[in-house]
């Protein structure tokens, strides 16, 4: 759905500060997101994560749309100890359309 994709890059700009999409993404403060939608937690080459992500990574954490969902929700509550230092987006309409945005990108 075209307009869902538009909305997720505009719900997009406020994770660009920390996180890049595309082929020549590079790790920032947050991780690259290639491929992030249906990935295991904590699996990006080179990216140093929190003790929190690494340990929900160790438990099996995969990145469904239904733990996006929640983790977007509230990033700190979700994952107590997260280095995200995000508040979390308010609405399930950008929730949906930031998850269709990423799922956009595959992983390389
Ligand atoms: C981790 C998505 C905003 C910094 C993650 C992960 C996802 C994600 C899916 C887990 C990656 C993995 O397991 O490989 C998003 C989305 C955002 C957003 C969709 C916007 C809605 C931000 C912002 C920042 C940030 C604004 C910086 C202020 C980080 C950091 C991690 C992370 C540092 C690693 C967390 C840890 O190791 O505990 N993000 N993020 N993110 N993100 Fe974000």
């Amino acid at each position: 759905d075209p307009a869902l994709l538009a909305d997720g890059e505009l719900v997009f700009r406020k994770c660009k500060a920390c996180h890049q999409l595309g082929k020549r993404a590079k790790n920032r403060a947050g991780p690259v997101l290639n491929g992030i939608v249906g990935a295991p937690a904590g699996g990006v080459e080179g990216f140093k994560y929190s003790r929190a992500l690494m340990a929900q990574a160790e438990d099996g954490l995969i990145w469904t749309p239904q733990t996006l969902d929640a983790f977007l929700a509230a990033p700190r509550s979700f994952m107590k100890g997260t280095k995200m230092g995000f508040s979390g987006l308010k609405s399930d309409a950008e929730i949906k359309a930031v998850i269709a945005y990423l799922n956009s990108f595959p992983a390389p």
